[in-house]
């Protein structure tokens, strides 16, 4: 299967700087086969898909709202990321259900906007430390999906990512390891496999994210249960970006 490498950016970079990261991307990806995603700020997606354009990666925003068109001061609708050149979206990144309050029901209605504008969504799921140290992962991670993914359905030209993203491994150096990816990814499949429609199983990926980078990115791609990865501190860096997505595209 083919497997993805994402870069979230977050909120890290001024406009200059998308941009110069934007052209670091260009230059070290010439040559790059395979599927990578850079999700600067809603406000330098214009500017970097410009830079992005004649090179093989694609763009991504980092959140969106789940009404086409209307009275939603400050909110940002799919149409207009299609329109600025995105093909993915992170939908309830752990960052926005902890600082903004987004709820596993707006999830939801996010995710189904984004699939009916034609954008692939990219949800994110994970516990934290405490829920993880009492032995609550799965029960976290099933309520998650169950919700964000209810009455979703796939049909053959659409695609869903979901991301898990256990908390305590975002931006701390400490990455989950091979053994415990391994492991909760097969049981998220499992449940995946369970409640979603036939067409999911080829168009849904599950990706890891929390603490990659190019040093453990050859281990965790080599497992059959990692679809691909979501990257924040070292997609900020085009030459480690590119060596963890050609860890993906072997
Ligand atoms: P880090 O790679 O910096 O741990 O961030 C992970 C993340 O939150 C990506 O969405």
């Amino acid at each position: 299967m083919k497997k993805i490498t994402v870069g979230n950016w977050k909120m890290n970079l001024n406009l200059t700087d998308s941009l110069v990261l934007a052209k670091n991307y260009v230059k070290e990806f010439k040559d790059f086969t395979g599927t990578a995603v850079a999700c600067p700020t809603f406000l330098a997606l214009d500017g970097v898909a410009k830079v992005l354009a004649a090179s093989p990666l694609k763009l991504g925003a980092q959140n969106m709202f789940w009404q086409p068109i209307g009275a939603y001061t400050g909110e940002v609708s799919p149409a207009d990321l299609r329109d600025c050149g995105c093909a993915y979206v992170i939908i309830g990144h752990s960052e926005r259900r902890q600082w903004l309050g987004e709820t596993d029901q707006m999830v939801n209605q996010k995710a189904k906007a984004a699939l009916a504008a034609g954008l692939t969504p990219i949800i994110c799921i994970g516990e934290t430390l405490q829920q993880n140290e009492q032995d609550e992962r799965e029960n976290v991670l099933i309520n998650q999906l169950r919700q964000a993914l209810n009455g979703l359905s796939l049909n053959n030209n659409q695609q869903l990512m979901i991301a898990y993203e256990p908390i305590w491994a975002i931006g701390t150096g400490q990455a989950i390891t091979t053994k415990d990816a391994d492991e909760i990814h097969g049981f998220i499949k499992a449940y995946l496999r369970k409640i979603m429609n036939s067409a999911a199983e080829i168009n849904l990926h599950l990706l890891y994210g929390g603490s990659v980078t190019a040093n453990n990115a050859p281990e965790l791609a080599r497992l059959s249960s990692v679809d691909g990865v979501l990257v924040g501190g070292a997609s900020l860096n085009a030459t480690e970006f590119l060596r963890i997505a050609q860890a993906f595209n072997k």
